[in-house]
């Protein structure tokens, strides 16, 4: 593998100048993080891919002559409308290698956001990790609880006072679900197959199908999507949670153009999940045209028992980030009136 080939492993965006400050080389990230093609990019003057900015300029000049050894700078690239912002470091390579300098991007924006998910991904990990342990210790006592009410009910003189014990009866039950829900995932191991990602999208589609009738389910998926291992029955259950969520707000709410939800597939390049770079992974992304996430919720949506439904337990979410960390992957989402997305991420180690 020669040193241009190593560049294409980096998650951070990578340009080799000539002494004119023109492009002569550039990884994989680049194409991602400046939205063009290797070929469009290659022969480009460096300092166009960003927004004006002179002291950015006078960097790749000087670096390119070998008159300054390293600099970094905060800088904007054009991103559709808007810029975002970016860190860049400017590495003379005179006397080093066959390029004048090198010049190193990294997207301060998505790395934040990246960081932030995957902080919350731990500590939503620990709390669910106290809740099952909580309601491990509530299941006994609760099927106690339950079964004298029973018995009591048998005894009571007078049906007037059988709804008291009613209410005890279906109230444990209800708490039952609920520890039920949370022992869950835990319960089986993981049971790992190589599967097919759109045949767990297909499962999914067809439940959701059958339970809201007037959702229109559109199929967005990525043909060249290989098959990987995972737990499939896990993988079904985080899916239909998130795409159960998206109908279940939109039938609450439903949008003035109909409800959709697209359930769309993607190899993602470089991808940076659970503390590890992976040279590629399967995203699967739920977009609905519902209310969007409540801006109260958007901090703590992953939490459990953080609900805005009214029969909501606030589950769906935490157990599926849970469903997905087993996996090595993660949960994440973007959401504005009009426009929700929830990404599930996993690995994929192409061989
Ligand atoms: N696609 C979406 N659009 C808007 N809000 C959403 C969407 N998905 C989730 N939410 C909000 O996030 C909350 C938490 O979702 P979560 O699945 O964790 O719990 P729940 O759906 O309330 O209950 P449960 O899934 O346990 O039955 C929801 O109650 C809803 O308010
Ligand atoms: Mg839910």
């Amino acid at each position: 593998m020669n040193t241009g080939d190593s560049y294409d492993l980096l998650a951070t965006t990578v340009l080799l100048l000539d002494r004119d400050g023109i492009v002569v080389r550039v990884n994989s990230a680049a194409q991602d993080l400046f939205g063009r093609s290797r070929r469009h990019l290659e022969g480009q003057m460096a300092i166009a891919l960003f927004d004006p900015d002179p002291p950015l300029a006078q960097s790749f000049l000087h670096a390119c002559e070998g008159t300054l050894e390293s600099c970094r700078q905060v800088a904007l690239v054009p991103k559709g409308s808007n810029s975002s912002e970016v860190s860049v470091t400017t590495v003379s390579l005179l006397g080093h290698e066959g390029w004048a300098a090198l010049v190193e991007v990294a997207d301060l924006e998505s790395r934040l956001v990246v960081d932030r998910t995957q902080r919350l991904a731990q500590a939503i990990a620990g709390q669910h990790e106290l809740l099952r342990n909580l309601a491990h210790e509530v299941k006994n006592p609760l099927g106690g609880l339950r079964g004298a009410a029973q018995l009591l009910e048998a005894e009571l003189p007078d049906d007037r006072l059988k709804e008291y014990t009613g209410v005890i009866i279906s109230e444990a039950d209800r708490l039952q679900v609920l520890v039920d829900r949370l022992t869950t995932p835990q319960a089986s191991p993981m049971q790992l197959s190589l599967m097919n990602i759109h045949e767990v999208c297909e499962r999914v589609c067809a439940l959701v199908q059958a339970e809201f009738k007037t959702v229109e389910i559109i199929r967005d998926y990525d043909a060249s999507m290989p098959e990987f291992s995972a737990d499939s029955a896990r993988l079904v259950q985080a899916l239909l949670n998130v795409v159960r969520n998206a109908a279940q707000v939109m039938q609450e709410e439903p949008p003035h153009d109909g409800p959709h939800i697209v359930v769309k597939t993607r190899i993602a390049r470089q991808v940076m999940l659970q503390h590890r770079q992976h040279r590629s992974a399967a995203v699967i992304t739920v977009i609905d045209n519902g209310p969007g996430v409540p801006t109260d919720l958007k901090d703590k949506i992953f939490h459990p028992l953080v609900t805005g439904r009214s029969g909501g337990t606030g589950l769906g979410l935490s157990l599926a980030q849970d469903l997905l960390a087993q996996h090595g992957g993660l949960l994440e989402f973007e959401s504005r009136a009009g426009h929700t997305e929830f990404r599930l991420m996993l690995p994929l180690e192409l061989t």
